[in-house]
């Protein structure tokens, strides 16, 4: 795969990815979105790759949408593409040093771990420039946040440090300057480590508890539950559970 925005590494089964248009903070134009959705969903089909890592530099994850562009943004389908990013089917962790504003701080909450330098800042400052977030600020926001929590975010579009974020929930953790990506690959190779299927289904009945009812979401993980008695790696699991060995978790 080859891409002008964005770059690619790969660690075992952890593939890193890294948002990469410095000059601009890794503000995030329409060829760069389109570039991360190709590349996340060939990641995500890939079977060597078990976690994924979203990052940008030490300055700055993403400092939103780029404005650029925002300025004649009726003529780029972007929608569409945010919407690939939220169907990733692979656990995604956020990498995040410096600025997660707008977009970028969409992104990051699109994931579905997220790790933070102490200097990284969040915030949706939209409000500043004449629009709203964009990309479901407001509506995962409000989920994680509460009303009045987001109410003053959105209205103020004031920034908030790693520390603030983490204090509201809307981070994991906070660690210190230049150690975010190293301790994302510590959690993503932990996660990698474990039975593929179950991690996918894990996540998705996650996240399904965002848009539906409880007795909706209680079924679906029930389905999901028994589904995984089909897997070879839940007999895997048992099994070596019960003769006290480490298993050997095989993706099927
Ligand atoms: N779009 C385009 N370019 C951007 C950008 C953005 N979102 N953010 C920063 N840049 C560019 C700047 O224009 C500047 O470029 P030049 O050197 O060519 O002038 C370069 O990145 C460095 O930025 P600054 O000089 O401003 O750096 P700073 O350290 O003084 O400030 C900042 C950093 C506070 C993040 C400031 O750049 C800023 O406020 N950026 C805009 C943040 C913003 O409003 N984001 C929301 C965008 S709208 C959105 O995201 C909609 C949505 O929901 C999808």
């Amino acid at each position: 795969m080859r891409f002008e925005n964005i770059i690619i590494s790969r660690e075992g089964a952890v593939a890193i990815v890294q948002l990469n248009r410095p000059k601009v903070l890794n503000a995030l134009n329409a060829l760069m979105m389109a570039e991360l959705c190709e590349a996340l969903e060939s990641l995500d089909r890939d079977e060597a790759f078990r976690c994924l890592i979203l990052t940008g530099d030490e300055k700055s994850f993403a400092a939103g949408a780029d404005i650029r562009e925002l300025v004649s943004i009726m003529q780029k389908n972007t929608v569409a593409l945010w919407a690939r990013v939220q169907i990733i089917g692979k656990p995604l962790i956020a990498a995040v040093s410096g600025y997660a504003l707008g977009g970028g701080c969409e992104l990051a909450l699109a994931c579905d771990i997220i790790v933070a330098s102490e200097d990284a800042r969040f915030g949706q400052p939209e409000i500043n420039i004449g629009v709203i977030p964009g990309a479901g600020g407001t509506q995962r926001l409000a989920r994680i946040l509460g009303k009045y929590k987001t109410m003053e975010l959105v209205l103020t579009g004031r920034t908030i440090t790693a520390r603030e974020a983490l204090q509201m929930g809307l981070v994991n953790r906070v660690v210190s300057d230049g150690s975010c990506l190293e301790e994302a690959r510590k959690l993503a190779i932990e996660i990698s480590q474990k039975p593929p299927l179950a991690v996918k289904l894990a996540k998705e009945a996650i996240l399904k508890a965002q848009e539906c009812s409880l007795k909706e979401g209680i079924e679906f993980e029930r389905k999901c539950f028994f589904l995984l008695f089909s897997s070879e790696d839940q007999k895997e699991g048992m099994n070596a559970f019960l003769e006290k060995r480490k298993p050997d978790f095989k993706g099927r």
